[in-house]
């Protein structure tokens, strides 16, 4: 399947399709061997082509077995057209025209996860980004918009349902077994919404009464045994639904929407209009089955594609360079439904923790590209952090600095002004424009500058003045391509607490927290009536996606995380004390030196666990030091190793200094009420289970609790949390090997909590880890033709398994080049996304360094390396 010489994409290059597609007919007729696609299509030219006289040439792919191509009825010969292997060309196009392809494609071959494919018994389909080429010859860009109608034939007794977008408008038997349904969507669309499904399922109904009155069939297609894990994934839909309504305005607009569950898909899910496709590990949930975790990413991942709806299939991307145009904006709302449905404060800890371990990362790698980049070679791989999390971030910001009402106003301009259009950032931007009457001229660099912004402040109080003045100085790393940056707009959060822990005044309006705004790269800000030494609380809630520099004492950090009136900015004061720390210990770890704990920490930590009004949830987010993950990205040099026995000594030292009041939490947190995923109960859960890994560090006592818990625990996050405590422990290996026996024979026919099993495995730090992995990769609950499995086993291990994947004898290293080597053909998406870790060997000591460095140039090297792969790794070295 070797790609033609890949070619690099530009922004610059856009031009309008010189064709558009008014209708699209499509059949499919799904046989044994091969699929028939039939595809008729109303074509004319586009009046705002300046290409008047353009040849048409649709997109297509190697993967077409062409028929025959007729233009108006007539079928054309061999000289009317050129084939290629990623295109048809048609000579002789009149003004406007219906043309008719067939095609034979071979979907049970298909293991790219990507077009028409099958996982398990059921077809169905990927199109974004550009699937739809690998089913049927089409002009697949997302600017081209079109009506379609779709018949979907198959066998009946092994096909039962037949799906597609829109509502069905026919179906009927035919002879040979077989039956059709026809689906029509009255919506304009680009092929990369399109999706169909055919299969033996089981369906799980509900309905939803729009703001308007209209009744919404709402149904959950899943395989028969997984009917009892729907009830949360319709919850959240029905949730969505109303809260779209009430914060965006945005009704639904078909009569059905479908959620289909498969096995074997590449992300998370897909927005296809009316027939959203979702992985199963993003639907099916239940008690016993899914963690807190996985029942509030079901949760985000139902909203985010209904969201979708509007911020994406309504109003679509006039090219993929806007893909965050959709992504950022469909984030930043699914983040905004989470915080509403659960705890704000919890929420936003998880994406800032998440952005700046995993986003800053990438803006710091190779890969770094701005939210919207301006070359590609494989769209594939700019489905990225930048693209999602930092690209919802910079809507926050514009938020914050219009304020909620303005970007209310702003959001339904944009979607009342491009409502059934194909459009770009800029136009989104211009709306908030409009809607505000702000110049956001200097904002738009967020889109187009890469890299991390550093924040640095400095403060001067003058006691006899009573000023505290802040100096606030911005930067930003050279990034591939970019060496000189120019400043942000910065919008900076924040207040003062005062030496009692109170929030001090800031101006004549008697604010006690302020938005500055930063737009030069050096600001001064001065705060008059400060009469005393107050800490300066910065960048409240994250309020821009920078590195902040202001270089806190210990006593100020511990001051700050005792009494700060922002909880986000409590827990971040006790991460920057930690990791003040932690890089401290690492030193010492590299240069031989004893370790200590300050007990100033200690302390800290100590009124943390026994100040009852605190919210639980809070103080297990506080207990989770930074991790290595994080680490790594804070590291100038990364010793993996160091890392690890500091962060290992540093929640030893905790456990053994704050055994009891360790032991207190757990037995405060050990209730078993009816189990609900709601913040209450998981934030209760969350901190029983912090305690409980600390309390594994002090001899036997974790060890009993743990089996206790395993053995009964009523729910999936307790016995995971138990069993993975188990697994951790080097004491425990009897008790860790009995464990994983019995949640083997209790859920070998659950492949979710399968998957799980393998991920705390893969993801054990003692020693030996590599040996473990390629022992599981043989066991009956891993294949590699699953990327769910190859996510939880080789994906865990590389990406969440730091101290054995940086073995220094390059064993991890190897293990990776030769997974990727493997998958490179099979499935090209997931093995571009598992190059990831290699491409930060820049950034390691020698030998790691070298040797990551070798295993990309292997990879490099490989002959008939498809261009996901072939893009990150030239990239990268
Ligand atoms: N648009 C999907 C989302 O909601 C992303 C997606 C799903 C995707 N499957 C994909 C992108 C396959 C590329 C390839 O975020
Ligand atoms: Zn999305």
């Amino acid at each position: 399947m070797r790609d033609p010489a890949p070619q690099t994409i530009y922004l610059n290059d856009y031009k309008v399709s010189p064709f558009l597609i008014n209708k699209t007919d499509l059949v499919f007729d799904l046989g044994e061997h091969s699929t028939r696609v039939t595809t008729t299509l109303t074509v004319e030219r586009n009046p705002q082509s300046t290409e008047q006289d353009a040849v048409l040439v649709l997109h297509g792919s190697a993967e077409l077995d062409l028929q025959s191509v007729q233009i108006n009825g007539q079928l054309l010969g061999e000289g009317d057209y050129v084939q290629d292997s990623d295109s048809l060309t048609l000579n002789n196009m009149p003004v406007s025209g219906v043309i008719t392809t067939e095609v034979l494609i071979k979907p049970q071959l298909n293991t790219t996860m990507m077009g028409l494919y099958r996982s398990r018994t059921l077809y169905c389909t990927q199109c974004e980004a550009e699937g739809f080429r690998d089913i049927t010859y089409y002009l697949d860009r997302p600017d081209v918009m079109s009506e379609f109608t779709t018949r979907v034939i198959a066998d009946k007794a092994t096909y039962p349902v037949l799906l597609s977008n829109g509502n069905p408008i026919d179906q009927g038997d035919l002879e040979g077994g077989k039956h059709f349904v026809t689906w029509h969507d009255p919506f304009k669309k680009p092929a990369y919404l399109f999706a169909l499904v055919a299969g033996t399922l089981a369906c799980v109904e509900d309905s939803f009464t729009t703001m308007s009155g209209r009744d919404i069939k709402l149904q959950i297609f899943v395989e028969e045994k997984d009917l009892d894990k729907c009830a949360h994934a319709m919850l959240s839909l029905k949730n969505s639904m109303a809260w779209d309504e009430e914060t965006y305005g945005r009704e639904y607009d078909l009569d059905i929407f479908m959620i289909v569950a498969v096995d074997d898909f590449n992300m998370g899910a897909m927005e296809n209009k009316g027939l959203n496709i979702f992985n199963t590990s993003a639907v099916l949930a239940n008690p016993r089955t899914t963690t807190d975790a996985s029942f509030q990413r079901v949760e985000a991942i139902v909203a985010h594609e209904y969201f979708h709806n509007w911020s994406g299939n309504r109003v679509t991307c006039r090219d993929w360079f806007q893909l965050s145009l959709k992504e950022g904006f469909t984030v930043y709302r699914d983040s905004q439904f989470s915080a509403d449905m659960n705890s704000p404060t919890v929420k936003r800890i998880e994406d800032a923790s998440y952005l700046r371990t995993h986003q800053f990362a990438e803006d710091g790698g190779p890969m770094s590209h701005p939210v919207q980049p301006d070359s590609y070679m494989e769209i594939n791989n700019f489905y990225t952090l930048t693209v999602y999390e930092k690209g919802s971030e910079v809507v926050g910001m514009i938020r914050t600095l219009l304020g909620p009402d303005t970007f209310r106003k702003g959001s339904d301009l944009y979607f009342d002004r491009h409502d059934g259009q194909a459009v770009t950032i800029e136009e989104f931007v211009r709306a908030m424009e409009d809607a505000s009457g702000r110049d956001l001229t200097q904002f738009r660099r967020w889109y187009k500058q890469s890299g991390t912004p550093v924040l640095k402040v400095r403060s001067q109080h003058d006691a006899e003045a009573q000023t505290l003045t802040l100096d606030f100085e911005q930067s930003c790393p050279a990034t591939p391509g970019q060496n000189e940056k120019l400043p942000f707009v910065i919008p900076v959060k924040l207040g003062l607490v005062g030496e009692k822990g109170n929030d001090l005044v800031l101006n004549a309006n008697g604010d006690t927290q302020i938005i500055y705004e930063l737009n030069e790269a050096k600001q001064t800000l001065l705060i008059e009536g400060v009469g005393e030494s107050a800490v300066p609380s910065l960048l409240r809630g994250l309020s821009a996606p920078v590195k902040l520099d202001y270089g806190y004492s210990t006593e100020q950090l511990a001051h700050l995380m005792a009494n700060d009136s922002d909880g986000f900015n409590r827990w971040d004061a006790s991460q920057t004390l930690c990791l003040g720390v932690l890089k401290q210990l690492t030193q010492d770890s590299l240069r031989d030196r004893p370790m200590a704990l300050n007990s100033q920490v200690i302390d800290a930590y100590r009124a943390l666990l026994t100040d009852e009004s605190l919210d639980p949830a809070m103080v297990a987010l506080m207990l989770q030091l930074p991790s290595e993950a994080l680490l790594h990205e804070e590291a100038e040099i990364i010793h993996a190793a160091a890392i690890h026995d500091a962060r290992s000594f540093v929640r030893t030292a905790l456990a053994g200094s704050l055994a009891d009041q360790f032991m207190a939490l757990y037995q405060r947190h050990n209730t078993q009420p009816t189990y609900a995923p709601d913040a209450q109960q998981i934030g209760s859960r969350s901190l029983k289970n912090a305690a409980l890994n600390y309390l594994m560090l002090v001899g036997d006592t974790g060890i009993k609790l743990a089996w206790q818990q395993f053995e009964s625990a009523d729910n999936m996050t307790d016995k995971a949390a138990a069993l993975s405590a188990l697994v951790n422990c080097p004491e425990a290996s009897k008790y860790a090997e009995q464990a994983l026996a019995e949640f083997e024979a209790e859920y070998r026919d659950e492949a979710l909590v399968m998957n799980l099993w393998l991920q705390i495995q893969a993801i054990n730090s003692q020693t030996g880890g590599l040996a473990r992995v390629r022992d599981l990769m043989n066991h009956s609950a891993f294949t590699m033709s699953n990327p769910n499995k190859l996510r939880s086993l080789i994906g865990a291990f590389c990406n969440a398994n730091l101290v054995n994947f940086h073995n220094p004898d390059g064993s991890g290293y190897a293990f990776l080049q030769e997974q990727v080597i493997a998958l490179n053909n099979k499935n090209p998406q997931v093995a571009a996304r598992l190059v990831t870790p290699l491409t930060r060997w820049k950034q390691f000591p020698e030998p790691n360094s070298g040797l990551m460095r070798k295993a990309l140039q292997a990879i490099a090297d490989e002959p008939g390396l498809v261009k996901d792969v072939l893009e990150i790794a030239t990239k990268s070295l």
